[in-house]
């Protein structure tokens, strides 16, 4: 076995380096950054997409630069939906909304809805749906961002319009919805390019193809950082020198790597039951799911009237994107304890061993996280 494992390292230091895009982690477990994305300075430039560059802040904040806009803290990626939630670090969202642009950033608006910006010199007569900026206003004038519909033309006397602009929302409003709100919600995102979403339902990396192009390709876990072309250009080299008795040598050394990883997944998850079996040929992987006695050894829980959930992924459930309601059943993953309903999960769970947050299988312990954090 241990013979067999130099060979393998000697002759294919491509597969030994699948490791060189590894997931990172600004200080905080609960959002991990993997392509598209790249944390500056723990990943190398070529294991993310132009413009998903994070950098991690003194504070440990994982920070989002758009070109013309600035500076926003990430509080959330959504792999799965390809959407990102932001910050201010000012906590004056609205004031980051007046002057937002897009240009040259990958990013757009999920949904956007048309504000009026008011400035209004007295709260008298003016109407409930004139909520205050607090962060825009001062003691002699107050800020409002009122949905321009309406408004329907009337703009009260002691008001002066700001700015009319398009606003990002996370959702559409329903109709004959009266919105009102001061628009201090995260700024909800999302991107089109690159389009990972076929590789993130199946269960397998997304990565770019190579160094020279921005083609995206699905890969293993296990393959992910090693099919960049200069190593494949390696790889078919190699293989044209040596000849079949390499195909023997790989299929052995395969299956000593399989057996590496089943044993490191028995040894972090004593739970997991079915890892994700590994065919010897690249590229092509045979993703099977958990069985139902593992996936319904999961903590499940119902929820009550605070409609809290136990794990770090709070809100909604990021495989249908609806939020929780109390009384409904959710279940969360064990090493990450990221949350989902219930339906959800196990059918997820029943295709794939990932968890679809952090695709961890198994999810970094907390000695991981330390160790990554220094
Ligand atoms: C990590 O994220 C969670 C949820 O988004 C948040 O409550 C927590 O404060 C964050 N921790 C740090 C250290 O940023
Ligand atoms: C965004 O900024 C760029 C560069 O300053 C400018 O050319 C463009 O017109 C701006 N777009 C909007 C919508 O303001
Ligand atoms: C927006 O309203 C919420 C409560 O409804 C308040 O906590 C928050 O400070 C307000 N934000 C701004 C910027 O006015
Ligand atoms: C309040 O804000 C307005 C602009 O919105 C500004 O003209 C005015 O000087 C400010 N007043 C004070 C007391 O800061």
């Amino acid at each position: 076995m241990g013979i067999l494992k130099v060979l393998f390292y000697l002759i294919f230091p491509v597969i030994h380096a699948f490791n060189d895009c590894p997931v990172s982690l600004c200080g905080n477990f609960s959002l991990p950054i993997r392509f598209p994305f790249t944390l500056e300075g723990e990943q190398s430039p070529y294991c993310g997409y132009p413009g998903f560059n994070l950098i991690c802040s003194n504070q440990r904040n994982s920070v989002l630069e758009l070109p013309y806009s600035g500076e926003f803290y990430v509080r959330n990626i959504n792999y799965l939906t390809q959407q990102i939630q932001l910050y201010d670090p000012d906590n004056c969202l609205p004031k980051r909304l007046l002057s937002l642009n897009f240009s040259n950033s990958p990013f757009i608006a999920t949904f956007s809805r048309d504000y009026t910006f008011l400035s209004c010199s007295s709260q008298k007569n003016i109407g409930s749906q004139f909520i205050p900026i607090d962060c825009l206003s001062n003691s002699t004038y107050f800020v409002s961002a009122i949905p321009s519909v309406n408004l329907a033309n009337s703009i009260p006397g002691s008001c002066s319009v700001i700015k009319r602009l398009l606003v990002p929302v996370a959702r559409q409003e329903r109709f004959g919805e009266n919105i009102k709100d001061n628009l201090s919600a995260d700024l909800q995102l999302t991107w089109d390019k690159p389009d990972c979403s076929y590789c993130e339902t199946h269960g397998l990396m997304c990565g770019l193809e190579s160094v020279y192009n921005n083609q995206v390709v699905c890969m293993s876990d296990y393959q992910a950082g090693t099919s960049r072309q200069g190593l494949k250009i390696f790889r078919i080299i190699a293989l044209c020198i040596t000849g079949p008795a390499l195909i023997f040598v790989m299929l052995m050394a395969t299956c000593v790597c399989y057996n590496d990883r089943i044993a490191n997944i028995t040894r972090n998850a004593a739970s997991r039951s079915a890892p994700a079996a590994i065919s010897p040929q690249p590229d092509v992987i045979i993703a099977t799911g958990l069985d139902e006695s593992t996936i319904e050894s999961y903590e499940k829980v119902v929820l009550g009237d605070s409609r809290r959930v136990p794990g770090p992924n709070d809100g909604c459930c990021w495989i249908c994107l609806s939020e929780y309601n109390s009384k409904e059943t959710i279940r969360s993953i064990p090493e990450c304890k990221h949350c989902f309903h219930a339906d959800c999960i196990d059918e997820w769970l029943r295709m794939n061993v990932t968890c679809p947050v952090c695709r961890n299988s198994p999810a970094p312990s907390p000695l991981n996280v330390a160790s990554s954090d220094v």
